[in-house]
């Protein structure tokens, strides 16, 4: 049984909680964060309800010392992670155009889906080593690829979105995926020695937010699998790479 270490779980329609539901219930023992500690001990009772293992602490992205906080407690009560998937992350005024972009909101952004995710993973970095077989899951986009044929910053909005109407030409986040998607890659090369593993996973346009299934968002429970897949990889599973689904997506 593993010890998994989830980002950003605070709301139960979110893929954070879906993925710490589906590890948890097949006896992996489940650490899930959140910014708000609140919000995590709630969904931690809740999973203890249906039996899981699991352990809530702080994690907010933009305050690095609450990462390391939680890092030393983390250490101090596993000695090591098995898994880290970086799940956290957000979204500002995505209506924003280049052109009037606030640029708080950017760098608040960047620093949380990059900088922020970049931090955690030096930090907890020694425990995945102390692992043997670490694991790393990046949540990443479609959006933050070059290529993909729909979300892609080349294509979007591709023929399979026609449907829908998109007044956001340049949304930042997806250059803070597309920041992601290439640290996973350097990521990947540095941790080769190490047996540590990690992977870039789209999720697919998912249902987390009311509303959202009436644009074509997939039910959370849909996207569990190919996040689950990639972090339970095996042995000689593939490194430095962007799926959705178990399939490689272009980046
Ligand atoms: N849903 C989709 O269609 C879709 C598609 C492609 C990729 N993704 C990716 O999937 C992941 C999960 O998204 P979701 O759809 O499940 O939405 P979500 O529930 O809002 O998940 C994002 C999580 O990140 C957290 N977060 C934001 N800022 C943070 C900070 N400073 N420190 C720590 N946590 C912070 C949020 O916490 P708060 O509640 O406190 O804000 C929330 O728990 C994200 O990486 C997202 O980019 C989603």
């Amino acid at each position: 049984m593993k010890i998994i270490l989830i980002t950003g779980v605070s709301q139960r329609q979110g893929i954070g909680f879906a993925v710490a539901k589906h590890l948890g219930l097949e006896g992996h023992n489940i650490i899930i964060s959140a910014r708000n500690l609140e919000q995590a001990e709630n969904l931690a009772q809740e999973l203890k309800q249906d039996g899981v293992n699991v352990t809530s602490v702080k994690i907010d992205l933009l305050d690095l010392d609450s990462i390391r906080k939680a890092t030393k407690f983390i250490e101090e009560k596993f000695q090591k992670i098995d898994i880290l998937i970086n799940n956290a992350a957000l979204m500002l005024n995505s209506s924003a155009k280049f052109i009037d972009k606030d640029m708080d909101e950017l760098n608040i952004e960047f620093q949380t889906n990059v900088t922020g995710t970049w931090y955690v993973t030096q930090q907890f970095y020694p425990l995945l080593v102390a692992s043997g077989e670490g694991r790393i899951v990046n949540i990443s986009s479609g959006a933050g690829s070059f290529a993909d044929p729909d979300f892609g910053i080349v294509n979007f909005p591709g023929a399979g979105l026609s449907q829908i109407t998109f007044d956001y030409p340049l949304p930042a986040y997806g250059l803070t995926k597309l920041a992601l998607n290439g640290l996973t890659i350097k990521m990947a090369k540095e941790f080769k020695n190490d047996n540590v593993l990690v992977n870039a996973v789209c999720p697919g346009m998912t249902a987390t937010r009311p509303g959202a299934a009436d644009f074509g968002a997939r039910p959370v429970e849909e996207c569990v699998d190919g996040i689950v897949w990639a972090a339970t990889l095996p042995k000689d599973g593939p490194s430095g790479q962007f799926f959705r689904d178990r399939k490689v997506l272009p980046w």
